[in-house]
């Protein structure tokens, strides 16, 4: 099964036929098959365990396949830092500024302070934190460090963002807020993002499409095309659109926990 209807660009990351078994002889994934496209906006939903973290890690080349194969520019010739990667912990240094935080992958990249300082300070305008740059994460808010998080991953002007429950850990206004802001940057920077979530709400607010994954082992059960023109805003959230096309979604990850014989 081969699943891209949206992407009007050349896919960017492709998998075929994955599967992956760990060491442990855990069957991860089994027979996983999508696209994402240049700019496009893809996430990937399922229960937990059911191997989204999983498929991000393959994908960003941190770990191998068992079987299947796949191509990201983060695996091809390309520098690795076409590919950018964000968690749910926002990882930051606790002894660095903000600036000096998301300098970081340019100064690894050997880029001094003085080099960097305008790419740096854009970045930070982007994620509204142009005020914080010298603050530390100590002193940020839990939305505050997410958008550090971020504009550490944006500022060496990736292609493909990865993201693997970045919003999780935040209250719903902040996650709401980050929502849209990452729609607005998604578009500005040219993205291609495969986003992973359990949320049936952020999924279907921020995705042209959402996968929709089942476990035991990981596989994708059904995709939903979401047909709303981006950038979403929040006269989307409360449309009968909306309300349909999570319905829609929460139907078929209903189906696949049916399937397994869990109760959900
Ligand atoms: N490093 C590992 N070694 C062994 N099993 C693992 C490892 N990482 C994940 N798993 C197992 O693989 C399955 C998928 O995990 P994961 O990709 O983390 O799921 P998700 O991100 O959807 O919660 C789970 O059964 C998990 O216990
Ligand atoms: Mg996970």
């Amino acid at each position: 099964m081969r699943m891209n209807t949206t992407a009007a660009l050349a896919p960017t990351i492709e998998l075929h036929d994955v599967v992956k078994r760990y060491a442990s002889g855990t069957l991860a994934l089994q027979g996983i098959s999508f696209d994402v496209g240049a700019r496009e906006f893809v996430s990937l939903l399922g229960p937990s365990g059911c191997g989204k973290s999983t498929v991000l890690r393959l994908v960003a080349g941190l770990d191998e396949v068992t079987g299947g194969r796949i191509s990201s520019p983060a695996l091809g010739s390309a520098t690795t830092s076409d590919t950018a990667f964000v968690f749910q912990d926002p990882t930051l240094m606790p002894w660095a500024s903000v600036f000096d935080n998301v300098w970081l992958p340019l100064r690894l990249a050997g880029q001094s302070k003085d080099d960097a300082t305008a790419q740096v300070r854009q970045v930070l305008a982007l994620v509204g934190l142009a005020e914080f740059e010298t603050a530390f994460p100590a002193e940020l808010s839990g939305g505050m460090r997410m958008r550090t998080s971020i504009a550490r991953a944006l500022v060496t002007k990736p292609h493909v963002l990865l993201m693997d429950e970045p919003f999780a850990a935040l209250d719903e206004i902040t996650r709401q807020r980050l929502n849209a802001d990452l729609l607005a940057w998604w578009q500005s920077n040219a993205l291609a993002v495969l986003f992973v979530t359990h949320s049936v709400f952020e999924a279907v607010f921020l995705s042209q499409r959402v996968l929709v994954m089942g476990a035991r082992p990981g596989r994708i059960v059904a995709e939903v095309v979401v047909v709303e023109p981006m950038p979403r805003t929040a006269e989307f959230r409360t449309s009968q659109r909306y309300a349909q096309t999570c319905r829609d979604v929460t139907r078929a990850l209903e189906v696949a926990s049916a399937a397994d014989g869990l109760s959900a």
